[in-house]
């Protein structure tokens, strides 16, 4: 078969990190795919900026949201960011064109990601968004697939590194929130405007597709409450830990019933929580990602390891270009049935 033809529109930390993984894992990947999955076209902000990998195989494109346009296209990775501006323009784009879609994108899935489910349902196209939610960690598949035959009573997690490696660093060596905060961002974990990590906007971000896919609700990022760690004090840190807890930001979210036979409704949150010392999530240190899920069925389900950085969060991209590669081979092209692909999962309703 032909190979799996991506468009790679923003080439920073992540998409380098797909450049690089797709070629040191290219034999593997083409078998477990049944396909190679090769970019073709690449467009970023700045052409000349040294990324570490040679980017002159790729067909250069100044106007990344023309990228969905071109014929020799079957995939479209967006690692722009931003909820609006281009990443959605070309998001739009690659759905109207018959293109599937993956994207890193958490911001522009939990304000858009209903829309954008529903028309890529419509056209019959792939969106895939793994790595929208805590990086490297398969959490969307964990619970799309591993745990499809459980009801889920629960969802809690820490998912925001740069959060978690703040207190926990301040936990450790007494060291000052700016300054802990100052070295987030030196290590690339930290959003570009890091008040999303540290008002707790970027874990609600995540909470809210989280919780979409957990209880196949509906996306409801207006219902998300957010309080962030930026009046968490040394001072409460020690005082936590001479009570047994340790003081971690946790996006939790569960379904409310409203007396009996009353509207379910669902309850998503993040804010600094109090975590005993006994708990998983006690345990998650520096800029590492968890999940806690509840299953009916399975029991707890622990998933945790690293929420940012090129590796782990390529690697969320590349498994959703093998889905599509596949998902593809079963279709013939582009078109057609999606068959579970497309983000249909948001229209479920709660009940
Ligand atoms: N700023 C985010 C974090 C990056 O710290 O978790 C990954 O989404």
């Amino acid at each position: 078969p032909r190979p799996l033809r991506v468009a790679l529109a923003g080439v920073g930390t992540v998409g380098a990190g797909v450049v690089r993984l797709l070629d040191a894992n290219a034999r593997l990947i083409e078998a477990r795919a049944g396909r190679a999955i090769r970019v073709v076209a690449v467009s970023a902000r700045d052409r000349d900026k040294d990324r570490g990998v040679d980017l002159s195989p790729f067909a250069w494109c100044d106007d990344m949201t023309a990228m969905a346009a071109r014929d020799d296209v079957d995939a479209v990775v967006e690692l722009v960011g931003g909820a609006d501006g281009p990443a959605l323009t070309l998001a739009r784009n690659a759905i109207a064109g018959g293109k599937a879609l993956v994207t890193a994108n958490k911001a522009m899935i939990a304000h858009h990601g209903l829309a954008l489910g529903e028309a890529a349902e419509a056209a019959g196209v792939p969106l895939k968004f793994e790595a929208a939610v805590a990086g490297g960690i398969p959490i969307i598949k964990g619970l799309r697939e591993g745990a499809a035959a459980n009801a889920i009573d629960r969802v809690q997690g820490i998912l925001n590194g740069t959060c978690n490696f703040i207190l926990s660093t301040m936990e450790d060596t007494g060291r000052d929130f700016a300054d802990v905060l100052a070295e987030a961002q030196a290590k690339g974990f930290a959003e570009a405007d890091p008040t999303l990590d540290i008002e707790g906007i970027d874990a609600g971000h995540k909470l809210a597709i989280l919780a979409a896919i957990a209880f196949g609700a509906r996306l409801d990022l207006d219902h998300v409450s957010c309080e962030g760690i930026a009046r968490v004090r040394a001072a409460d840190i020690a005082r936590a830990r001479d009570l047994g807890f340790v003081i971690r930001l946790v996006g939790e979210a569960d379904v409310e019933q409203s007396g009996s036979g009353g509207a379910a409704r669902l309850l998503q949150r993040v804010r600094p929580c109090l975590v005993p010392r006994d708990h998983p999530l006690a345990h998650v240190d520096g800029p590492t990602n968890a999940v806690v899920a509840q299953g009916n069925y399975s029991g707890r389900l622990l998933f945790q390891g690293a929420g940012a950085g090129d590796g782990p969060t390529a690697s969320a991209v590349v498994a959703d270009l093998i889905d599509i590669a596949r998902w593809a081979a079963r279709n013939g092209s582009a078109g057609g049935d999606a068959g579970g692909e497309t983000g249909g999962a948001f229209s479920i309703p709660v009940g």
